[in-house]
């Protein structure tokens, strides 16, 4: 008898193909959002799940679907996932590090140039008839060459970011970080560690990748905010959460800072109605790992970690991106 996994949103047919050579899989073809209740029900005989960043996988949830054995998520960010109650239950879960890295980071740094130079702003203009002349400071932006990129995180993501400003734009780098890097890393970036205090003092474009946790909610609020260059940018592609955007929107509105380029948002598909009024910002709708190949390798790397957790004889192994492998000794006695 093959394990029964669930798949929470609509992935590529070859996913759910590849999951079918293993598992008695049930999907989700309409990609309805399913509410919590349904959610519980239809995991119930379910050894498996395969979630997105949306599907909150917390303690309570756990509790209601005993047969679980496996959370295992196409995102890199996991708040979404009560690891210490998987743990605690037995449950393995991962996530998807490493494969989305540079996509990510092309979308920071499209975020960034774009608010920097006015992109979205000016093509609204144009878009709306009113190119009727030129003028000597028509959307005049900021440089982003040469310009300090402040980076606030600097796992995968935020490296891949600072690679791109040091060596593809000359921009030197200051970054904030948890831990500072290996000086042979931080060499290479031409990144210099500073205090987030002096990172939004003196960075002309800031970008965020900070993963989301409470400690790290409304990391950027009117205190930071009022730091800012008044002709800076902000940029984030990690989480909604992290900004306080009712704070944002204010700055933006009284040109406090420059412009805004945001990919996630607090309460999204939601989006604060100050940030939707606001000319100097560009927004997109978390799109930060979305290309094509990108979002498979994404898939295909959840479904490798549920065939090494769940899978029968040789496919069974250590799960390549676990966050708490320590609980494979009790899966495999189970
Ligand atoms: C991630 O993988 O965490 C991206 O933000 C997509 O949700």
């Amino acid at each position: 008898m093959k394990p029964h996994v669930l798949v929470s949103r609509r992935v590529f047919p070859e996913i759910v193909a590849r999951l079918r050579e293993h598992f008695e899989v049930e999907t989700n073809d309409a990609d309805e959002v399913w509410p919590r209740a349904e959610l519980i029900r239809r995991l119930q005989g379910k050894a498996g799940v395969f979630v997105t960043s949306s599907e909150p996988m917390d303690a309570d949830l756990l509790a209601a679907c005993p047969d679980l054995k496996a959370v295992c998520s196409m995102a890199v960010g996991y708040n979404n996932i009560d690891v210490a109650a998987c743990t605690k239950r037995g449950v393995l879960a991962s996530n998807a590090p490493g494969v989305l890295t540079e996509t990510t980071a092309d979308l920071g740094f499209a975020l960034m140039m774009a608010a920097a130079r006015r992109v979205s702003e000016s093509e609204r203009f144009l878009r709306r008839g009113e190119w009727t002349r030129w003028a000597v400071d028509m959307f005049a932006g900021s440089d982003v060459h040469g310009a300090t990129l402040g980076i606030l995180g600097m796992g995968r993501i935020g490296q891949a970011i600072a690679r791109r400003g040091a060596l593809g734009f000359s921009m030197p780098v200051v970054y904030h970080n948890r831990s500072r890097l290996d000086p042979a890393v931080e060499a290479e970036l031409g990144a210099r560690y500073v205090s987030k205090d002096v990172l939004l003092r003196e960075s002309d474009h800031i970008v965020i990748v900070v993963p989301y946790s409470p400690s790290s909610h409304h990391l950027i609020g009117a205190a930071e905010l009022s730091m800012m260059k008044p002709t800076a940018t902000l940029t984030n592609i990690a989480r909604g959460g992290l900004v306080d955007d009712a704070a944002l929107a204010e700055a933006l509105r009284d040109k406090r800072i420059g412009a805004a380029g945001l990919d996630v948002f607090e309460g999204e598909p939601t989006v604060h109605p100050g940030l939707l009024e606001a000319s100097n910002i560009v927004l997109t709708p978390h799109i930060g790992s979305a290309s094509l190949p990108t979002r498979r390798a994404m898939a295909n790397l959840a479904v490798d970690n549920l065939i090494a957790t769940l899978g029968s004889g040789a496919s069974r192994r250590v799960p390549p991106t676990a966050l708490n492998p320590e609980v494979l000794g009790r899966l495999s006695a189970s």
